[in-house]
């Protein structure tokens, strides 16, 4: 599947209904990239949610997990959620547990238009490790081997994932072409120019 909408129609959606784009997925989903070509086809700002926990911790989100632990983290992601969300005409990239979240993911559809980026287990290890086994782990991956761990933790987030309004299969394509994707559903009219 490729681009369907829950309601399994391109044209569904007037372009002045999205207040934001919201992408959400596991991590490696391509949030971030799809992100950037998605500000870059509509002129939209984007904010990657990470980011701005990183600015507002004033440390990497590895130091956070380490420092505070998870719950720490989820209660910056929390207060980082709101505020984004309640902005206008962003391209919004959450991280890989935001919609996970109850609170965060009621805000999310709400707020905003909901993609959820899907990616096969092993479509999502070969983009963390890059080919590198070496490779940094993520701190939700950190113990065992990652492969199996991405495999048990999608299995459990995959049927939240799925209460977003739309989904889009990533693996085989560019973040180009999944934006391609988006900009179909939510209508050409969200572009600088009609394409
Ligand atoms: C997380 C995903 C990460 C980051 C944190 C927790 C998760 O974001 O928010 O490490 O719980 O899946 P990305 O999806 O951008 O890697």
């Amino acid at each position: 599947m490729v681009g369907l909408s829950h309601a399994g129609c391109f044209d569904d959606m007037r372009s002045d209904e999205v207040r934001n784009i919201i992408l959400v997925g596991f991590m490696a989903s391509g949030k971030s990239s799809v992100g950037r070509a998605l500000s870059r086809r509509t002129g939209w700002p984007r904010i990657d949610a990470d980011d701005e926990i990183v600015y507002r911790a004033g440390k990497p989100i590895s130091d956070i997990f380490r420092d505070s632990g998870e719950d720490a983290f989820r209660q910056i992601e929390r207060e980082v959620t709101t505020d984004i969300c309640n902005e206008t005409g962003r391209i919004i990239a959450a991280g890989g547990g935001s919609f996970i979240d109850e609170q965060n993911r009621k805000t999310m559809l709400e707020l905003g238009t909901v993609f959820y980026l899907s990616a096969r287990p092993d479509t999502i290890h070969r983009r963390v490790t890059r080919g590198n086994p070496n490779a940094p782990v993520r701190p939700m991956l950190a113990g065992g081997d990652p492969l199996k761990r991405i495999t048990e933790l999608l299995k459990q987030r995959a049927p939240v994932y799925a209460n977003a309004h739309h989904a889009v299969e990533t693996d085989g394509l560019s973040p180009e072409q999944v934006a391609h994707e988006i900009i179909k559903i939510c209508g050409p009219g969200i572009t600088k120019q009609s394409n």
